[in-house]
């Protein structure tokens, strides 16, 4: 997968093995930088999305549909709600110069879940 196939300043849902255990991990694209983080909430460890691939969105963050609590995308930090101060669990990735996306230290692209 490639930067250019991801829309900008929205999120993507990608599958991955990561550590050994299926994941579902968010993409958020904002221009030339991509930010991978776990589709795991801090708060409960509830999904974020409300249906897979949807999430809420308020003023840009990203709402837990579970309770609320709200994300700066870029910084993965918790804004508001249940969990304020917390944050995302970052995936590394690593975006070549013509812009392929990687795991950091996995063999395999990053693939669509669909
Ligand atoms: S699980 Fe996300 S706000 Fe509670």
């Amino acid at each position: 997968m490639r930067r250019s196939e991801l829309p900008n300043d929205d999120i993507s849902l990608v599958d991955a093995v990561i550590d050994g255990e299926n994941e579902s991990i968010m993409l958020y694209r904002k221009d030339d930088a991509v930010h991978a983080w776990l589709n795991v909430c801090p708060h409960a460890g509830r999904r974020l999305d409300y249906a897979p691939g949807r999430f809420l969105r308020d003023e840009g963050r990203l709402v837990c549909a579970a309770h609320g609590a709200s994300f700066d995308l870029e910084s993965g930090e918790c804004l508001a709600g249940p969990c304020r101060g917390a944050h995302l669990r970052a995936v590394p990735l690593i975006v070549g110069d013509a812009g392929e996306l990687a795991w950091a230290g996995e063999p395999d692209d990053v693939t669509s879940s669909g």
